[in-house]
């Protein structure tokens, strides 16, 4: 939308030079009102438990040495159970109760705010000026939304520009004028705060005597609640700021009230000061553990799902055998829904079981959702009293990291995912921000942190395929047994979704509902995405055929990187960067090209295929159905692999005939691509000849003196043969009339190539 990103833009410009002007801005209608001193405010808040929040709103206190008072610590709400509805009444006594004695200071200015939701933006001295400029002895927040009876609407004074209506989430003012108020206070803890406030200000007399008003334009409390649009964040050096962009202001308390939390979440990140392009994460060194101080490793259990087939699972096993963590402080709970895979999951419990602490698999023959059997595995660590982490991770992860589990825990939050992207693409592991009802929603700054444009710890909405939750954390906040299952949300939205309002869940079914989500508690435990150090990929899953025996050799489309990490030989991009290849005879290069693992595979594919050709002159396989010199093969076309084979051509091969060749560049077209078998049974040589090609590759699969003795190839016309072939490595030569050559005798065992008749 470039209209919408100009408009913004053009705001923010003329925002910027109002800020400049503002701090200097002597008040408009008592310029000579000296200003209230910072030692004279003190900041007032209910709070009885520490949530995510209330630490937040904390920090955000100290950043600007805001002096406050928590009323209510350690108590409980009162009346906690479904039934007996619980309003805002119990913060009116409270404050009540404090003023009885405080009022007694004259001068003193109170500011009361809630804070389980909320952030200081700006510091005290600027509160205090922005407060003498009102010229009022109390001013309440303002909001476009009446609440909560909404036929009071009319009653309010009429504002022409600004919001009109009340909001008790925050309130200044001088502690004896705040007093006047809350003394009327006769009701009960449940009956509703907001409503008592909003009948004196809505009672001229009143109003006038006390001198109420509101802060109609956002300059001190900013009420996110239907006003999203309007606010963003501006940085000024290192400097970052809360803007209301309708009204130009700078508000210093930022509110997430009503369904706004993942919006003030989104604000918490960078405010205050918490991110700016010049600091960088200043958040992020907050608290943390350093593990390296630490004797004994805390006990993590590790939950493995599997929940489809899934391309590179045994690369995925060996990076979990890999990480750099005491594997006696691990357990394993691996779901598998896959028969498929059980041959991999076999295997990685013979190397697991003797070095890891516990293990245990769910497997196909188990009739359970996905849902339940993350339920399931994160419950064994809620269980297991020692249990300090639950550290779960998907199939197709790609840990590339093997300090990831270190630098999460170190990391010290509840719950923490390490950023993982698809290779090339900006889908990753986490959003940034929510649609209105619960989806994908892009944040202003997604694109930033996926391509680590901006690096920090982030506080977001969603996570899903990896992530670390603390065991204290699911025995206290999500001790519940089955966050993963909530109306027919997917699993991991459903476990989102619990952390982020799990308090909110049994309020949605009782009449006054927004009551509850504006007064309760909010118990929302944050989850964190940290793009601070690579961690890895994920991979697709998409496309994974496993009618094969080997199928991941079939992935060089759906996963390319994986794949040549698993196939290429590491040495290949040697030939370019130091002329890693050999030349063993005139025009004929030598040069790594597959790994072992390539080299294994696929002579397992075609022995698995089993339909060698028998070295018969006549072959239905080629046009004419003669062979002029044939080998004991099999096609890639046999094996449905012709595609990949060519890409593979083009993609690892072209590259070093432009480089041998001296810049004879081939656009890969190959008609034949065959796996040839010699053996002293069957065929066990090939007799001189030219090939059907410009040039020809000829990969040796195995290894002379160890799987096979003999072979090797003669060119005649040079009198010059290679007969130990390295296994992994390909000849290139050309195919026509200069390089006349045969295959020598394999005496015992068997050697397999892989040939290519290449641009014929
Ligand atoms: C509120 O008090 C100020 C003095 O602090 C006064 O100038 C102003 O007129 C009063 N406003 C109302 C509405 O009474
Ligand atoms: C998998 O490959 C086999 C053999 O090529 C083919 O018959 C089958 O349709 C493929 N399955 C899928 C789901 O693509
Ligand atoms: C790569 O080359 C080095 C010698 O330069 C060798 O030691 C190493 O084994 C080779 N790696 C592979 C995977 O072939
Ligand atoms: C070919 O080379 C071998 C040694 O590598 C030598 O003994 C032989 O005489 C050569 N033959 C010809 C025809 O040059
Ligand atoms: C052939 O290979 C087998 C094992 O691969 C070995 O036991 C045997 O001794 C070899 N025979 C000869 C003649 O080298």
């Amino acid at each position: 939308m470039p209209w919408g990103y100009f408009k913004i833009h053009f705001l923010l410009v003329s925002v910027y030079l109002i800020a400049l002007s503002q701090p200097i801005k002597a008040s408009d209608s008592e310029p000579d009102q000296p200003p209230i001193p910072a030692e004279n405010l003190l900041v007032l808040t209910v709070a009885t438990k520490e949530t995510d929040g209330f630490l937040r709103f904390m920090q955000s206190v100290k950043h600007f040495k805001y002096t406050v008072k928590v009323l209510g610590n350690g108590l409980d709400w009162k009346g906690g159970d479904v039934t007996n509805s619980i309003g805002g009444g119990q913060k009116v006594r409270l404050l009540k109760e404090a003023l009885e004695t405080l009022a007694d200071q004259k001068e003193l200015v109170v500011l009361f705010t809630d804070s389980y939701d909320v952030i200081f933006s700006g510091g005290p001295e600027e509160l205090l000026k922005k407060f003498q400029q009102t010229n009022h002895k109390v001013v309440f927040s303002a909001e476009a939304l009446v609440w909560p009876d909404k036929r009071l609407a009319d009653k309010y004074p009429v504002v022409r520009s600004g919001k009109r209506f009340l909001n008790s989430g925050g309130f200044i003012g001088y502690a004896h004028n705040v007093k006047d108020i809350v003394q009327q206070w006769t009701l009960q803890d449940n009956d509703d705060d907001q409503l008592f406030y909003t009948k004196i200000y809505i009672d001229a007399s009143q109003r006038e005597r006390i001198n109420i008003t509101l802060d109609h334009k956002s300059h001190i409390f900013q009420n996110l609640n239907g006003a999203i649009d309007e606010v963003v964040v501006n940085f000024d050096g290192s400097n970052a700021r809360v803007v209301n962009t309708q009204y130009e202001t700078y508000p210093i308390l930022i509110h997430g009230n009503g369904p706004t939390k993942t919006q003030l979440n989104y604000f918490g990140n960078y405010v205050p000061d918490a991110w700016t392009p010049e600091t960088g994460c200043t958040a992020c060194n907050f608290d943390t553990i350093d593990l390296s101080t630490i004797d004994d490793y805390p006990m993590v259990t590790v939950g493995i799902f599997i929940e489809q087939p899934t391309p590179f699972l045994p690369e995925f096993f060996n990076r979990i055998l890999a990480l750099d963590y005491p594997t006696e402080k691990l357990s394993i709970f691996i779901h598998n829904s896959e028969v498929y895979h059980e041959k991999h999951i076999q295997k990685f419990w013979e190397q697991a079981k003797g070095v890891i602490r516990n293990f245990k698999v769910v497997g196909p023959e188990e009739p359970i959702t996905q849902a339940e059997a993350r339920n399931m595995g994160m419950h064994n660590c809620r269980q297991d009293e020692h249990c300090d982490y639950y550290f779960s991770i998907d199939a197709d992860v790609v840990l590339t990291n093997p300090k990831t589990l270190k630098l999460l825990i170190e990391q010290n939050r509840k719950i923490i995912a390490p950023l993982v992207t698809r290779h090339g693409k900006l889908w990753s592991n986490f959003w940034g921000a929510l649609s209105p009802d619960g989806y994908y929603a892009r944040s202003e700054d997604y694109i930033d942190i996926v391509q680590g444009l901006r690096v920090g710890v982030w506080n977001i909405p969603y996570m899903a395929n990896v992530y670390l939750i603390k065991g204290q954390t699911l025995r206290t906040e999500l001790k519940e047994r089955n966050h993963f299952i909530l109306d027919r949300l997917d699993p991991d939205m459903a476990l989102c979704r619990n952390a982020r309002e799990m308090n909110f869940q049994r309020e949605r079914d009782s009449p006054s509902s927004e009551t509850f989500q504006m007064f309760r508690p909010p118990k929302g435990v944050f989850m964190y995405i940290t793009n601070r150090h690579e961690f890895g990929r994920l991979i697709s899953t998409a496309n994974y055929n496993t009618s094969h025996y080997n199928n991941d050799l079939w992935q060089i489309f759906e996963n390319p990187v994986d794949w040549k990490a698993k196939y290429i030989n590491a040495n290949y991009s040697r030939i370019f960067t130091e002329n890693f290849f050999e030349q063993p005879c005139p025009d004929v290069f030598w040069f790594p090209v597959f790994s072992e693992q390539a080299c294994d595979e696929l002579v397992e594919e075609m022995e698995h295929f089993g339909q060698w050709s028998g070295s018969s002159h006549s072959d239905v396989r080629i046009s004419g159905g003669y062979e002029n010199v044939p080998t004991d093969d099999i096609h890639m076309t046999q094996i449905e692999m012709e595609k990949e084979w060519l890409h593979f051509i083009r993609e690892f091969i072209a590259p070093v005939t432009l480089k041998v060749f001296a810049g004879y560049y081939t656009k890969g077209r190959a008609l034949l691509n065959f796996v040839v078998k010699y053996t002293p049974s069957r065929q066990y040589f090939l007799r001189p000849h030219h090939d059907a090609s410009t040039f020809t590759i000829n990969i040796a699969l195995n290894t002379k003196d160890q799987d096979f003795q003999g072979g090797g190839c003669r060119f005649s016309r040079y009198n010059c043969s290679v007969d130990s072939p390295r296994k992994g490595w390909s000849f290139m030569h050309p195919g026509r009339l200069t390089h006349l050559h045969e295959g020598l005798p394999v005496t015992n065992g068997t050697r397999y190539i892989a040939v290519s008749f290449i641009d014929p």
